[in-house]
């Protein structure tokens, strides 16, 4: 069995469902989780989730990663757009990032059009709600073969 597959999300995505759900839906964190867990189940890998509101821990988790995961997904949520800190800490990991957005951050206000995870990500899933993590696996267990 490989290593898991981190899939990582920022702040305020403990209230998916519940947060403007027009923008990113209405199924839960716990949903989205669970239908990341199956598609990486599908294809032979497990996947590790979790979430914070904090930009140090995500950060702890990135590092964490380098030995401990075979590749990450990270919803980097605000911190995409501000965080030099968790683009320094992608900056170490010699495995897969693959970033993912719900919305489509290109699409909205012009402040989201940037984000700092782009530099390094092998490629960015968005746009397609819950289905965005579940892609996002699959591009991530892609990128480990
Ligand atoms: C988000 C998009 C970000 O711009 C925003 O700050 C979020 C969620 C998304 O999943 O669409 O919190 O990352």
């Amino acid at each position: 069995m490989p290593k898991p597959i981190y899939v990582l999300s920022g702040p305020t995505l403990y209230l998916l469902g519940t947060r403007v759900p027009e923008i990113y839906g209405r199924e839960t964190l716990e949903d989205v989780h669970r239908l990341a867990e199956a598609r990486a189940k599908s294809l032979g890998y497990q996947v590790v989730c979790r979430q914070s509101n904090h930009e140090g821990e995500l950060v702890d988790w990135i590092q964490e990663a380098r030995e401990g995961a075979c590749a990450v997904v990270l919803n980097p949520a605000g911190y995409g757009h501000t965080s030099i800190a968790i683009l320094d800490a992608l900056k170490t990991l010699s495995i897969p990032v693959v970033e993912c957005h719900l919305s489509n951050p290109a699409a909205r206000e012009a402040f989201r059009r940037r984000t700092y995870v782009s530099l390094v990500a092998a490629g960015v899933v968005s746009g397609f709600g819950a289905r965005s993590y579940e892609l996002a696996v699959e591009a991530a267990a892609g990128l480990t073969r």
